[in-house]
């Protein structure tokens, strides 16, 4: 194991590989200037742990942990999408609106009070020539209302704008014929149901852009929470009732989503992609979920003895399992295991091989199929498109 002066220079090291531009996850703050002013003065304020006094190593301990603790938000592999400062629907500018408004007011009066401290500080300070202590004042009642109305006042301006966009989003969808999607959250993946169209599917939604997708959300066991950072949510996904959200998204494109609740294990591998579509492609994508291609009755055979289908559905094919993903034209989606990893074979095999190796409490079990069978679910899943 290495020691932590050692993992300190690595750390350091001006020239280390891995210092690239850094994305902060769910904002958006220009962090890489910022982090290189940062990292310079650590690099002039650290040095090795094993040559300083007890008071600097605490003192650099200490530093190191905030330095770290503000790496830990950033990441080099999460795409742009997580962006929640660039909301790209309805819903979202209406947040950041009343996000952006606070944000002005608050600095405002961070500025008011800062001057008035500065002006306190300067015209009342202490003195080479001042020979008595001042006057000593205490009670003074006009003060003391002044400065519990003036908060309460702040408070009540800030609730104005927030409590009227919590009507907002919490009341019905803008605009008419919204799109019906009932969302249900299961350990560890979303379903997506879309009763107009009678499609099931599951963890890649599709929307139409410029068209209010109005979602029903529950949950098949525990709460979980819908989380799209740049077109809606937090919303709770409950057991047992029903919580609505909506959102118009503005701009074509995949957005990113994670469920936003802890609930269990893989809650961290709940994830999600929202893909924002054209009318057209969107039209496209609804006549290939309601007429899927037939499937090689071969490999729905081998899916049948291989237990799949006791818990995954597959339109057109005996399987009608409902417990598991809807798996209808699985090959055409991007990533599999709620947006884990890749959809290749590759990534596929290793699924089917061990679930709980690549997401840990997997509720898929490991069905101990051997290479070949595993060969044969994975071509016949990849062609399911
Ligand atoms: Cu579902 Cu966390």
């Amino acid at each position: 194991m290495r020691s932590l002066p050692e993992i300190q220079r690595q750390l350091l090291d001006p020239d280390r590989s891995w210092r690239v531009p850094l994305t902060p996850t769910g904002s958006a703050c220009t962090l890489p200037p910022f982090l290189r002013v940062f990292e310079h003065w650590s690099i002039r304020l650290f040095r090795p742990l094993d040559a300083v006094s007890r008071e600097q190593s605490i003192l650099h301990k200490t530093l190191l942990a905030a330095l770290l603790t503000l790496i830990a938000g950033c990441s080099t592999v999460e795409p742009p999408e997580w962006r929640t400062l660039h909301p790209e629907s309805d819903f979202g500018h209406l947040i950041l609106n009343v996000y952006g408004d606070l944000f002005w007011w608050t600095a405002g009066i961070f500025v008011v009070v800062e001057l008035l401290l500065v002006y306190a500080l300067l015209r009342f300070r202490s003195r080479r020539t001042d020979s008595e202590v001042p006057e000593q004042v205490h009670g003074f009642t006009a003060l003391e209302i002044g400065w519990t109305l003036l908060p309460a006042a702040i408070l009540f301006f800030i609730a104005i704008p927030t409590v009227r966009t919590i009507f907002q989003l919490q009341g019905p969808p803008p605009g008419g014929d919204p799109l019906e999607i009932t969302v249900i959250g299961h350990q560890w993946w979303w379903e997506f149901q879309y009763p107009e169209l009678g499609i099931v599917t599951a963890n890649e939604l599709h929307v139409p852009v410029g068209r209010t997708a109005n979602l029903a959300l529950s949950s098949a066991d525990v709460i979980h929470s819908f989380w799209v950072p740049q077109l809606g949510g937090k919303r709770d996904l409950n057991p047992g009732s029903e919580n609505r959200l909506w959102f118009t998204p503005t701009k074509t494109g995949v957005y990113h989503g994670q469920c936003a609740e802890l609930c269990g294990t893989s809650h961290a591998n709940m994830r999600m992609r929202v893909f924002v579509d054209d009318s057209a492609t969107f039209a496209e994508w609804t006549t290939s979920m309601r007429e899927p291609a037939t499937p090689d009755s071969a490999g729905a055979m081998a899916f049948q003895m291989s237990g799949c289908a006791a818990c995954h559905a597959i339109a057109g094919t005996p399987a009608q399992g409902k417990v598991g993903p809807n798996l209808t034209n699985v090959g055409r989606r991007t990533t599999l295991a709620a947006s884990m990893i890749p959809n290749t074979p590759e990534k596929m095999a290793d699924w089917l091989r061990a679930p709980d190796s690549v997401k840990p409490g997997a509720l898929m079990p490991d069905l101990n199929l051997d290479e070949q069978r595993i060969r044969d679910l994975v071509q016949f899943l990849e062609g399911l498109r």
